[in-house]
């Protein structure tokens, strides 16, 4: 009897431990969802992919993500995913997902702050080329160096003569990347004006969230048609055969997150790498250590 009691406590410690881990998911869930997802302006719930139906889609990419990871180690692969698009398209979301149940030392992410004073006077490539990755890393771009055709272009942080050296130089920029052995992929979140300004109008309201939002979004706003036309130039000449770019409509932000990562899981050859089977050591304590936790 006392076997059985103690398979049932194990069995209960093992579901809690599960449900801790879902927790993990559903907080970073509800704080998403705390203003601007659960209610559309009547009061009901928003139709978007069913809440069970995206745990259950994203728990599976997660573990398709943890295979991916295995094989870029064990293989010593280069991967790097751009991320790009408007303010508030939700790059950061479905980055934070990704890297989520990955090791931080294999997959990490590059969100470089505006240049300084000294980097401003380097390459333009330099800072970027810093933050790539080494055989068995996948480095996340949260921006890029496609801000020189984005914000620096549109906020005049660059000079004519720069923008027009940029596009220049990123095809070869990017096969040099690709010919080291680097995996690009590169995605644009598409969001819609109404959306963008939805979705600041919530961040205003949350004090959460206030932090995502810069003098530099809150300029944006009134810059939509302007980087529509650099977004538009952008894509036109550096939609590159060997570094094309995915477009992700990311309206419904839990629909563009289980669709960014299923193709991204695309766009790399993984294979399953087979792990050796795991035995913990037999336990030697100390007597001392009987007399519990110290
Ligand atoms: P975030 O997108 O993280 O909220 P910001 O909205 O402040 O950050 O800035 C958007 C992008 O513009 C960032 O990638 C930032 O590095 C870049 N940026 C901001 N100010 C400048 C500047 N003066 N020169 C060049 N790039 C800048
Ligand atoms: P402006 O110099 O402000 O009159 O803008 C010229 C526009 O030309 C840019 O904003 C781009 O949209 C566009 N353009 C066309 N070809 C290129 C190119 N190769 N590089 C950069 N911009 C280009
Ligand atoms: C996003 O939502 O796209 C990112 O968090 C960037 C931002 O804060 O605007």
């Amino acid at each position: 009897a006392a076997d059985r009691k103690s398979e049932i406590s194990k069995r209960e410690r093992i579901i809690q431990e599960m449900a801790d881990d879902l927790d993990e998911e559903l907080e970073m869930e509800l704080d998403d969802a705390r203003l601007d997802e659960l209610l559309d302006e009547t009061g009901t719930l928003k139709p978007t992919v069913d809440r069970r139906l995206y745990f259950r889609e994203l728990l599976r990419l997660q573990g398709e993500l943890i295979k991916l990871q295995d094989w870029v180690q064990s293989e010593r692969k280069k991967v790097v995913v751009l991320f790009e698009g408007r303010d508030a398209a939700g790059k950061g979301g479905v980055i934070k997902r990704i890297t989520q149940r990955l090791n931080p030392r294999i997959c990490r992410v590059a969100a470089l702050p505006a240049p300084n004073e000294r980097e401003r006077t380097q390459w333009y490539f330099q800072r970027y080329v810093a933050h790539l990755p080494a055989g068995g890393e996948i480095v996340l771009f949260d921006r890029s160096w496609y801000n020189r055709a984005g914000v620096e272009r549109v906020m005049g942080f660059c000079s004519e003569a720069e923008y027009q050296e940029f596009f220049k130089t990123v095809p070869e920029f990017e096969r040099m990347l690709i010919r080291s052995g680097i995996i690009l992929v590169k995605y644009w979140f598409s969001i819609t004006d109404d959306e963008q300004q939805f979705r600041f109008t919530m961040r205003i309201k949350d004090p959460l969230k206030q932090w995502k939002l810069s003098p530099m979004d809150v300029e944006s706003r009134s810059r939509w048609e302007a980087y529509t036309k650099a977004k538009e130039t952008m894509l036109e000449h550096t939609h590159l055969p060997d570094s094309p770019w995915w477009i992700v409509d990311a309206v419904d932000k839990k629909r563009a997150r289980l669709n960014c990562i299923a193709h991204l899981l695309t766009q790399i050859p993984y294979q399953e790498v087979v792990r050796a089977p795991v035995t913990l050591p037999p336990r030697v304590r100390h007597p001392d250590y009987q007399r519990g936790p110290v």
